[in-house]
């Protein structure tokens, strides 16, 4: 983590307002033309504050309530971390979070978040592309998902310790998903480091999908050839499927997906097939049908 450049909150803030009046549309997505700096978002979207970032959190390895995680999670050690990949892959190999950041070009992110509960944020994240971090190690024809597993560590993650999920928390991208340019892996906020609670030292981040496919504080990473089977599914298959991209149609059996509360706003706004991100990834699903594959 020493030699990681990134920029200060202040230049930062600056540097968005700029963007914001030259504002880089969604639609210009390919991999050529993403700059070290891109918002994901569009001018009706205000970054959420900083505060509300950190402090309103879903990590069920510290507690189910929102603030639990801020309370709790400064017992995670993350220093030092490793990451181990391997699975169906040419070269499997286990980095320690300073070979990561040599391995990969920081640059950052702005993205709308929204969680399955009906409530969404909009965050500027530092990281890299998943695609161009897969890639170094080589994987399989025959490797047809990726699975993610979170640290398992009970007497640092007191959630561990209650049986709510069966640990450690596992989530899982069919490969053209991981493969994908909008497919990112964050290290930071705002230009700082991840904090534990939003799932230091890394976690995943695909838009399009809701919340929960975000896995945080991430160990270990595999190629598959069969479909991972997911910490939510898992517990309740009936209420969570595999996909589970953002989709205004098709209601959670506890919450509708109509519309969604933007953290820091009064009115609900309307939720955006894929969250927005439709143009992008419109034919990673062209064949599926959307109302059985949630
Ligand atoms: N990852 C792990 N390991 N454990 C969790 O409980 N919660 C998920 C996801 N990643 C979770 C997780 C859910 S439900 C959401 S909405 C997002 O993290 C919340 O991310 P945030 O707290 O940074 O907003």
């Amino acid at each position: 983590m020493s030699d990681l450049k990134i920029t200060p909150k202040s230049i930062y803030l600056k540097r968005r307002s700029f963007i914001k009046n030259s504002f880089l549309g969604i639609s210009s997505l390919s991999l050529s033309k993403f700059a070290q700096f891109s918002s994901f978002a569009s001018q009706n979207d205000k970054p959420t504050s900083y505060e509300a970032i950190t402090s309103y959190n879903n990590f069920y390895e510290f507690g189910t309530s929102k603030s639990d995680p801020k309370k709790n999670a400064f017992r995670l050690t993350t220093h030092p971390w490793s990451v181990e990949v391997g699975g169906l892959c040419r070269s499997p190999k286990t980095l320690d979070m300073d070979d990561i950041f040599k391995l990969n070009k920081i640059e950052e992110r702005v993205y709308r978040f929204r969680c399955v509960e009906g409530w969404s944020m909009v965050i500027p994240w530092t990281g890299f592309s998943l695609r161009d971090f897969l890639l170094h190690f080589e994987p399989d024809d025959n490797a047809r998902y990726v699975k993610f597993e979170t640290l398992y560590r009970p007497e640092e993650m007191i959630g561990q310790k209650s049986n709510i999920l069966d640990w450690p928390y596992v989530e899982g991208l069919r490969m053209d998903e991981a493969m994908h340019p909008l497919s990112f892996l964050s290290t930071g906020i705002y230009g700082e480091s991840l904090l534990n609670q939003n799932g230091a030292p890394l976690r995943l981040v695909t838009p399009w999908k809701y919340g929960f496919k975000s896995i945080k504080s991430i160990v270990k990473i595999s190629f598959e050839r069969d479909m991972p089977l997911t910490s939510w599914v898992k517990s309740n298959p009936k209420e969570y499927g595999f996909y589970s991209n953002v989709n205004p149609d098709v209601d959670h059996p506890r919450w509708s997906q109509k519309t969604e509360r933007r953290i820091g706003e009064w009115l609900r706004r309307k939720t955006l097939m894929y969250n927005g991100y439709g143009e992008e990834v419109n034919d990673l699903y062209k064949n599926m049908d959307l109302k059985k594959w949630f």
